[in-house]
């Protein structure tokens, strides 16, 4: 009996470490993931381990992380096409070595062709799928613009092919498809044989992809080739421009020679405020993120916080949240198109107000929540650090998941940014994210944006480089982060891995990601009278901590992000 039970004992032992030894061989095949280093000269993290590598290559090279941050741009573009691009857009924040910030503005515009009611049938009602999949859900794209611009301004190499070419290389030859990424592909091929009918391409090919597969891309390999050579000229004009308006004229999209021609990215001035001895830099209009960002560090200035996911500091960041978010809804949008009150917005007086009936108690009704008055599913972040003591802060999208499904015959996939508009007045996009006139769809116009690349500083020195994708969860995922460091004293990683939960005003409920609370915190929360929701992973988020060890380089463990550096 005895015998009998140790021969089971061994084979369970045995059947467990071949389970433990192929999961542990699935999560990191093809590629050795770190989530968590500590570095003393420079790092990155990305949602990929070839970019982040790539990334270190040309810090390695000498290169600033204005350099690094175009070379990975470029690289996600190739090895993260569910987000990564040179068709969509986005937003970073540089902080210099001398602490001085400035943003740029490489967000996806609305075509001159594009009219308000775009997306609407005859009777005002919205005919369903148009500004989420297919041509007409294209924004004019932004980043390759953003990229040259950077490297004018503020590239140590100087020499745009080094960082342009190993994505090339990337693109040629293939990089191998990590579990998550096979399984994606195949869940959006119908999608992608939908919206591109007779193409011959890696995303439509009939073989399902695995865990490990070369992914090639040829034709990507072309196009970023002539951006090598011609830098932004390269994209916008010359042969690739020509063919995506040829592309567009043949199948009723709307963006001209015009549109690329007059492509600009913007340097703007960062959404910069204080939170007790800290200076954080954020992402201004058109991007919604800084003013947020603002409104809630400055409604839980004066707070006690309790603990981590405690009852009292849920509450009131979940009663915060609504207040900015319904703010977010009536104020924001592109603000060279409308003025939008940022300073009044971001001063701790006006948060004051807007919290005036805030409730220990009790919960308030997201419908009796107005806008404060005032007198007159991917995306993908990555944060570096230097040598030098710059840091960047990047967030970039197509949107959706792949964006608009439309892969440009240059083979390069199209953003569906234009759902970021309000496609009719209090008619939620594909967040649920409501919005108002000053967001309503014109030419040339930036649609509003949640994403929120974030640089902070600690009694004037760099701080912290954070960000996430998560549409309308960005925010609220990257004021979490700050505040579990801040507040709760946590490493980086730490405050990346840790759950996350989400209020976005409306809908009602207070999401969270699955098995994140405890039972004690739930009931506290129902009793104060929250509707509570779970829902799938919130945010994909990328953080590099300043501490006396080195740079805490981390990466989220949601994904198959890597941290590297050295
Ligand atoms: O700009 C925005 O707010 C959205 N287009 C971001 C989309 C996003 O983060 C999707 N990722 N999960």
């Amino acid at each position: 009996m005895v015998k009998k039970n140790r021969t089971l004992f061994f084979i369970l032992l045995i059947s467990l470490h071949f389970i433990a030894f192929n999961s542990c061989k699935q999560t990191n095949n093809p590629y050795q993931i770190e989530k968590d280093i500590v570095v003393s000269k420079a790092g990155i993290s990305t949602a990929h381990p070839s970019a982040t590598s790539i990334g270190v290559d040309i810090l390695k090279k000498g290169g600033n992380s204005i350099d690094a941050a175009i070379a990975v741009q470029f690289a996600l573009a190739v090895c993260y096409p569910v987000a990564g691009n040179i068709g969509g857009g986005g937003f970073m924040v540089y902080r210099d070595e001398n602490g001085e910030a400035i943003t740029l503005d490489f967000r996806e515009k609305a075509p001159l062709l594009a009219t308000e009611k775009m997306y609407q049938d005859e009777k005002g009602e919205i005919i369903k799928g148009l500004s989420t999949e297919g041509i007409l859900a294209v924004g004019v794209p932004g980043s390759v613009a953003g990229m040259e611009a950077a490297f004018e301004k503020y590239s140590k190499l100087k020499n745009w092919e080094i960082l342009v070419q190993p994505a090339v290389e990337l693109a040629e030859n293939g990089f191998k498809l990590t579990a998550n990424q096979a399984k994606n592909l195949n869940s959006s091929k119908e999608k992608f044989i939908r919206n591109n009918p007779n193409l011959e391409s890696p995303f439509t090919q009939s073989t399902p992809h695995k865990e490990g597969d070369l992914f090639i891309q040829k034709e990507l390999a072309n196009t970023l080739r002539q951006i090598l050579k011609n830098k932004a000229k390269g994209f916008y004009s010359g042969e690739i421009g020509s063919t995506l308006v040829a592309q567009m004229k043949a199948s009723g999209g709307l963006i001209t020679q015009n549109d690329l021609d007059s492509y600009e990215s913007k340097w703007r001035n960062p959404i910069s405020f204080e939170y007790k001895d800290y200076t954080i830099h954020s992402m201004p209009p058109p991007s919604s993120g800084g003013i947020i960002l603002a409104q809630l560090f400055n409604a839980v200035d004066d707070h006690q916080f309790q603990g981590f996911h405690s009852t009292e500091d849920m509450h009131i960041i979940i009663e915060a949240e609504k207040r900015a978010y319904s703010d977010r809804a009536h104020f924001m949008g592109d603000a060279d198109f409308f003025p939008i009150p940022v300073d009044e917005l971001t001063s701790k007086e006006y948060m004051d107000i807007r919290m005036s009936n805030f409730s220990s108690e009790m919960a308030s009704l997201s419908d009796s929540i107005e806008h404060g008055t005032i007198e007159s599913e991917e995306t993908t972040h990555f944060s570096i650090v230097d040598e030098y003591g710059t840091a960047v802060s990047l967030t970039t999208t197509l949107n959706g998941a792949y964006g608009s499904k439309v892969i440009a015959d240059g083979g390069y996939l199209l953003n569906n940014e234009m759902d970021d508009f309000s496609s009719r007045v209090g008619f939620p996009n594909m967040y649920g994210l409501v919005g108002a006139e000053v967001n309503k769809i014109e030419p040339e116009k930036r649609m509003l944006s949640s994403m929120t690349p974030t640089i902070i500083e600690y009694k004037g020195e760099l701080f912290m480089v954070i960000g996430t994708p998560g549409g309308s969860t960005i925010i609220t995922s990257v004021f979490q982060a700050c505040i579990n460091v801040m507040e709760y004293e946590m490493p980086m990683a730490e405050a990346i891995h840790s759950c996350r939960f989400h209020h976005q005003w409306k809908p009602k409920e207070v999401f969270y990601e699955q098995d994140c609370l405890n039972n004690k915190v739930i009931e506290g929360l129902k009793e104060k009278g929250h509707d509570l929701k779970t829902r799938s992973a919130i945010g994909r988020m990328e953080g590099i901590l300043v501490t006396k060890k080195g740079y805490e380089i981390a990466a989220d463990n949601r994904g198959d992000d890597h941290a590297a550096g050295y």
